[in-house]
C-alpha cells in the first residue's frame, strides 16, 4: 500500500516509462472487487479533475440509477489545453491506474463498455494506452470491455458533449443541453464521463478507501491533484500536490518564479491571480474568494516585466480561433473581444473605449454558448482587466510598456491555424 500521508500518489513509481500490469500490481496492489465502492467514493469527497470539480460520486450515482440500457464509461484523456500536460504524464507513468478506476466505475454503474478517448495528435499516449489495454485483455476478462478511440485534436473536442457526440458517430461539436444534471448518451445508452486523472484517483480510493484519500488535502477539497506548471519556470513540469498547499510552495517546488507579477490559474479559460496573492492555499474554496479556481490544474507563471495584457490578447485570439462557430455570441463575440484587447494593449487613442467595449462584450457573450468555451474567455478577460488595471491605465495614457511589443512570451500559445497570425500594429 502506498503511503497515506506522502506524495506522490497517482504518480507513485513514475519512472519515465509506463508500468507494466505486473509492476502496477506490485506498486498499488491487486484491484479486487469492492462491495461498498460507491460508499467509499462518497466518503472520499473526490471531485472531477477535468476542470469543473463536480463531485465524482454524484455523477456515478446518477448513472447507477439509470435503468434499461447498456451503459458506457468514457475516460476523457483528450487534454485539449495547450498548457496542460498532466493526463499524458499520468498515462506515460501509470496507465493501469486510470484503467482500474474506469473498471471500478463501470462495475458500480453496471456499464458493459469502457471507452478511453485520447487525441490522435498525441501518438505517444495512444501507444501507452493501446499497449495497456492489450495487456489487460490477455490477463483477465473482468466484466466491461475496453475500447480505445482517438478523435482529432481541437480545444473543444474534450468538452464532454462534443466528445460523446463524436463517439456517437458525429462531428466533435459541443451540444446544447440543459445544465447539470444531464445524462449524456451514446445511441440510447447512458454515459458516465470522467477525466483520466479522476479515474486514477478512483483506482486508489477503491483500494485504500475514502478516509485514506482524505488524509491529505483540505476538508472541502480532499486529496492530491496534478498540476502543469509553465511560463516563468526553469522547465515546464507536472507535479502532484496536496490540495490546500500554499501556491507559493507549489511554485517553489516546480522551480518557478516565486515573486511573479501574476499567475494564470485554470488554463486559457481560467483567471489571472495577482502575484501578491500567491500565499493563498491552492484549493477552490480559497481561490474562489479571489475569483480563481484550480480548474484542470494549469498554472502559468508571468514574471515581472512581462505584459499581462499582451499575453491575454494572444490567448484570447487563440481561443477565438478555437470556437466551434456554431453559436453566434461565441463565433463573433470572441474575435471581437480579441480585437478590443489588442487595441487596449497597443493603441492608446482607442484604449479607454476598447476597455469599456470589452466589459460590455463580456456581459453579452457570457452564458450564451452551447458549451462553456466563451465563459472561459470572459473569465480570462475580466481577470486581466482587474489584475492588470495599472497596465490598462498606462496603456490608455499612451505609455505602452516595452514588454507588449516583446517577442518573448510566457503563455505557450500554439501557432494560429485558421486565421492570420496576430499582427501587432
Ligand atoms: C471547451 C472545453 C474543453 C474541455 N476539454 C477537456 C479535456 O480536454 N479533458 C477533460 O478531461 N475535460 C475537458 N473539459 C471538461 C469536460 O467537459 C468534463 O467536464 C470533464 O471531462 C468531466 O470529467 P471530471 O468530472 O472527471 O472532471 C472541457 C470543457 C470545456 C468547456
Ligand atoms: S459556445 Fe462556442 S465552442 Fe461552444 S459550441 Fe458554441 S460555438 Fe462551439
Amino acid at each position: 500500500m502506498i503511503d497515506a500521508t506522502s506524495l506522490p500518489r497517482v504518480l507513485a513509481a513514475a519512472s519515465g516509462r509506463p508500468l507494466s500490469l505486473a509492476e502496477h500490481d506490485d506498486v498499488f496492489g491487486l484491484a479486487r472487487p469492492v462491495p461498498a465502492f460507491l460508499e467509499e467514493l462518497e466518503a472520499s469527497g473526490l471531485t472531477g479533475r477535468g476542470g469543473a470539480a463536480f463531485p465524482t460520486f454524484r455523477k456515478a450515482k446518477l448513472l447507477r440509477d439509470q435503468r434499461g440500457h447498456s451503459k458506457f464509461v468514457v475516460v476523457n484523456a483528450m487534454e485539449g489545453e495547450p498548457a496542460a500536460h498532466k493526463d499524458r504524464t499520468l498515462l506515460a507513468a501509470n496507465p493501469h491506474l486510470v484503467l482500474d478506476g474506469a473498471e471500478y466505475l463501470a462495475a458500480a454503474i453496471g456499464a458493459k463498455h469502457i471507452v478511453v478517448a485520447v487525441s490522435r495528435d498525441n501518438p505517444a499516449t495512444v501507444n501507452h494506452l493501446s499497449h495497456a489495454i492489450h495487456e489487460r485483455e490477455r490477463r483477465t476478462l473482468r466484466g466491461a470491455k475496453f475500447e480505445l478511440h482517438t478523435p482529432p485534436w481541437r480545444y473543444v473536442a474534450g468538452e464532454e458533449s462534443a466528445l460523446v457526440h463524436w463517439l456517437d458517430d458525429n462531428e466533435s461539436l459541443p451540444q446544447y443541453r440543459p445544465r447539470r444534471p444531464h445524462i449524456l448518451r451514446i445511441g440510447h445508452a447512458p454515459v458516465l464521463l470522467d477525466n483520466a486523472e479522476t479515474c486514477a484517483q478512483v483506482g486508489l480510493i477503491a483500494r485504500y478507501g475514502g478516509q485514506w484519500f482524505r488524509s491529505i488535502g483540505t476538508t472541502t477539497s480532499p486529496g492530491s491533484t496534478l498540476v502543469s506548471v509553465s511560463g516563468a519556470v526553469t522547465r515546464p513540469t507536472v507535479m502532484e500536490v496536496a490540495l490546500g498547499t500554499p501556491l507559493r510552495t507549489v511554485l517553489a517546488a516546480a522551480g518557478a518564479d516565486t515573486d511573479p507579477q501574476a499567475v494564470l490559474l485554470g488554463g486559457y479559460g481560467g483567471a489571472w491571480l495577482d502575484g501578491r496573492n500567491i500565499d493563498v492555499p491552492y484549493a477552490n474554496e480559497s481561490l474562489g474568494s479571489l475569483d480563481a479556481t484550480v480548474g484542470a490544474g494549469i498554472i502559468i507563471v508571468l514574471p515581472r516585466g512581462a505584459c499581462g495584457l499582451a499575453e491575454t490578447t494572444r490567448i484570447a485570439r487563440w481561443m477565438a480561433n478555437e470556437s466551434a462557430r456554431q453559436c453566434g455570441p461565441c463565433a463573433f463575440g470572441l474575435p471581437a473581444i480579441a480585437d478590443d484587447l489588442q487595441r487596449l494593449t497597443l493603441d492608446a487613442r482607442d484604449a479607454t473605449a476598447a476597455h469599456d467595449r470589452l466589459l460590455e462584450r463580456c456581459g453579452v457573450v457570457e452564458g450564451r454558448g452551447a458549451c462553456r468555451h466563451p465563459d472561459g474567455v470572459v473569465r480570462l478577460v475580466r481577470s486581466a482587466l482587474r489584475v492588470f488595471a495599472d497596465h490598462v491605465e498606462e496603456h490608455a495614457s499612451g505609455i505602452p510598456c516595452a514588454a507588449a511589443r516583446s517577442t518573448r512570451h510566457f503563455a505557450a500559445v500554439p501557432a494560429l491555424e485558421r486565421e492570420e497570425e496576430l499582427v501587432w500594429e
